[in-house]
């Protein structure tokens, strides 16, 4: 086995030189657009005022500012990425230095435990930190949002409407011929764009120990292997690493819509804490801000929009300091109400983490495998000469390539069809917290109807069964959420406290047995397929936990509530049903005011949530150009 391999990996080496020597040299960004470090520098007024310079912030200050004529104003929080933050990315690295570090309120189901919220703190947000991993989700999550409209569903906010989003935001590069070849990859470029500077691309290497864990999903029944994991279908699919195809460097909101625009009308402030949007008369006039090293905040006006893009966690915080939330949480904080907007810092979503571990210690007798990199010296020198000289081979890997995305109906033949009629006939304001407002209340039972119907598909994504070539599939992750917790200042200390994290995880029943369900499926892929002769060890929930009633109780002990795709906090919903947004985005009774960011997912897509943020960004530059 290690000798077709380490074969293959010198051909990659060679088949990648024609890029030239220059491109290894790790240049210092070059920030063309016009840099503000001083109050003086700023305009008097600017056209738009954007938010937050992360993923979506500055995806649509690109798109504003192709207008020559259109000037925008970007204010970010954390500084400008050096250059050993950005590049080269191996490994999957994540979770750097530049980040907002906060801890959940104690969760109440999952035995008073708090946990980690971590977001990107950088111009860049977090798109610079993140793992990386390429996912659009189903179809199916998307046409869910336009649906909670009814017929007054407008401004193409479904699967088909979102597409050209997301051929536009991406430029796809295919995987390497030989690893097409060796794994039979599936992929359709047709859902994907060439246009975009954001790359979306595969690395140089595979390891062999993917093989068995590829077949085994074909040894059970109903998984399908779907053409592309951009073709919004649920089964077995490889995804790409937002990624260069040839140095292998992470693709991201900066080096794709900041770095070398050289546009005069795109400024940027970093280091620039946003402390509240100012209204007027029920307008959006402007912001006032902080700059770095400064004593008193500016106050600078926006002649057209404030465009709200601080990401779902700072985003309701935002909006609430600027007296725009539910009156019962601005009171508590001693804020005044301007727009008493029930919905703000609501309907919080994330996905779980599992945290069930299996290891298949037969894994290790295949090689190459990611413990060679440590124990064998020749395979080490080997993958340190491919990624030093070419920039290929297996340090050219983030964070995997290839998951099961599987839909309940598979997951659970047995029970999904009971458990998404217990989820529509639930009482379902007995799952969220006392005191939450009626209309969200109602929008929380609309988009559980919506879910219980995709429960029933064969092509919404329900869980993710990520696989290691190392060690074997990874915690399961629960792509869909079930319960809703809330995002609100502290009301001891609301300016300059984080604001208050409740996932409110594992509050509904209906999430606990489907976890449950996705227990027994990893047991089964793992003794009923190929990999039972691998030496299966389950350390997590392990052999000791038996039954459904077992392995329930084990969740609260085991189970994480973020997979670090916060969204949801001021969702695009009808007012009725609790929304923030209307369908172009602009927050309920204020004008020139609207988010673009990722607090605008009614619900989560059952994919990572970076390309959804993207498309929606794309897609509000469009509607904001168009004045809709
Ligand atoms: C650790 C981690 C790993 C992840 N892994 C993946 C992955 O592998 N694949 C994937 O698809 N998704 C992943 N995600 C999720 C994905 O990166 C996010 O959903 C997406 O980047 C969010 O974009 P956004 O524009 O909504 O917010 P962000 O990109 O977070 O941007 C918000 C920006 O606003 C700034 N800001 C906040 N408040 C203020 C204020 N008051 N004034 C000025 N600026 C402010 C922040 O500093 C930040 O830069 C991950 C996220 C994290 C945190
Ligand atoms: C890198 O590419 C060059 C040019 O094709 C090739 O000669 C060299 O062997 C490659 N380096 C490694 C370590 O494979
Ligand atoms: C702001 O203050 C920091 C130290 O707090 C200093 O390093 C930096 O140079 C100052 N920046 C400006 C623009 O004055
Ligand atoms: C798999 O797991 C190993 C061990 O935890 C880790 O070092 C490696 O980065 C992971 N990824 C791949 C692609 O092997
Ligand atoms: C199973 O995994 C645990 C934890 O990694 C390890 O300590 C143990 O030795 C493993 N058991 C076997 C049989 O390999």
């Amino acid at each position: 086995m290690p000798v077709p391999r380490l074969f293959s990996l010198l051909t990659l080496g060679v088949a990648f030189a024609a890029v030239g020597s220059h491109a290894f040299v790790v240049p210092r960004s070059v920030y063309q657009a016009r840099r503000i470090v001083d109050a003086s520098q700023l305009l008097p007024t600017y056209d738009y005022i954007i938010v937050g310079g992360g993923t979506s912030g500055l995806t649509v200050a690109d798109r504003l500012t192709e207008d020559p004529d259109t000037t925008v104003l970007v204010l970010e929080a954390g500084s400008m990425p050096i250059a050993e933050d950005v590049l080269p990315v191996t490994g999957g690295g994540t979770q750097r230095q530049v980040s907002y570090i906060y801890v959940s309120v104690p969760q109440k189901n999952l035995g008073g435990q708090i946990f980690p919220v971590i977001l990107g703190k950088m111009v860049g947000g977090s798109s610079g930190i993140n793992a990386m991993m390429s996912a659009r989700g189903s179809a199916e999550d998307y046409d869910r949002w336009g649906n909670l409209f009814g017929k007054h569903n407008k401004h193409g906010w479904n699967w088909q409407g979102l597409l050209p989003y997301f051929k536009k935001a991406f430029s796809f590069n295919p995987p390497p011929a030989d690893i097409v070849e060796e794994f039979d990859v599936k992929y359709d470029a047709s859902y994907w764009g060439t246009e975009s500077a954001l790359d979306v691309s595969f690395p140089s290497y595979q390891y062999p120990g993917l093989q068995p864990m590829i077949r085994a999903f074909s040894e059970l029944p109903g998984i399908e292997f779907t053409r592309d994991s951009g073709a919004g279908g649920a089964g077995v699919y490889w995804f790409p690493t937002f990624m260069d195809p040839v140095k292998h460097e992470r693709s991201y909101a900066v080096n794709a819509h900041y770095s070398n625009l050289g546009r005069p009308n795109y400024h940027l402030a970093a280091d620039t804490l946003v402390r509240r949007v100012l209204l007027q008369h029920g307008s959006a006039k402007g912001v006032e801000f902080t700059m770095q090293n400064q004593t008193s905040p500016t106050q600078l006006k926006a002649t057209k929009e404030i465009l709200v893009a601080a990401g779902a966690v700072h985003t309701p915080k935002l909006l609430q300091l600027s007296g725009i939330g539910p009156k019962r949480v601005l009171d508590a904080a001693g804020i005044e109400t301007l727009v008493d907007l029930p919905g703000v810092g609501q309907n919080f979503q994330d996905h779980a983490n599992l945290g069930a571990e299996v290891t298949l210690e037969g894994l290790q007798a295949i090689h190459p495998n990611g413990n060679d990199l440590v124990t064998d010296p020749e395979f080490r020198k080997l993958a340190e000469d491919l990624w030093a000289t070419n920039r290929t081979g297996p340090y050219s890997i983030a964070y995997g390539n290839i998951a099961g995305w599987l839909p309940l109906t598979a997951i659970s033949p047995g029970r999904f069809s009971s458990l998404a009629a217990e989820l529509e006939n639930q009482d379902h304001g007995a799952y969220l917290p006392p005191g939450t407002h009626p209309t969200v209340v109602k929008g929380y039972a609309a988009q559980m109807r919506g879910l219980a119907s995709a429960m029933r598909s064969k092509d919404t994504v329900f869980a993710r069964y990520l696989v290691n070539a190392t060690t074997g599939p990874l915690a399961p992750i629960l792509n869909q959420a079930f319960n809703r917790g809330s995002i609100n200042v502290d009301p001891a200390d609301p300016f300059d406290s984080p604001p208050l994290v409740d996932f409110n995880g594992l509050s509904n029943p209906i999430e606990r047995a489907v976890l449950v369900e996705m227990v027994k499926f990893l047991r089964r892929y793992v003794s009923e397929t190929t990999l039972a002769s691998l030496q299966v060890n389950e350390t997590q929930p392990g052999p000791d936990v038996v039954t459904d009633a077992e392995i329930d109780a084990w969740l609260p002990s085991a189970l994480t509530p973020s997979d670090w795709h916060a969204a949801g906090t001021a969702a695009m919903m009808p007012l009725e049903l609790g929304g923030v947004v209307d369908q172009t985005l602009r927050v309920y009774g204020v004008k020139n005011l609207r988010v673009i960011d990722a607090s605008i997912m009614p619900s989560l897509p059952g994919g990572n949530t970076c390309q959804a943020v993207y498309a929606i960004a794309e897609k509000a530059a469009d509607l904001i150009k168009s004045n809709a």
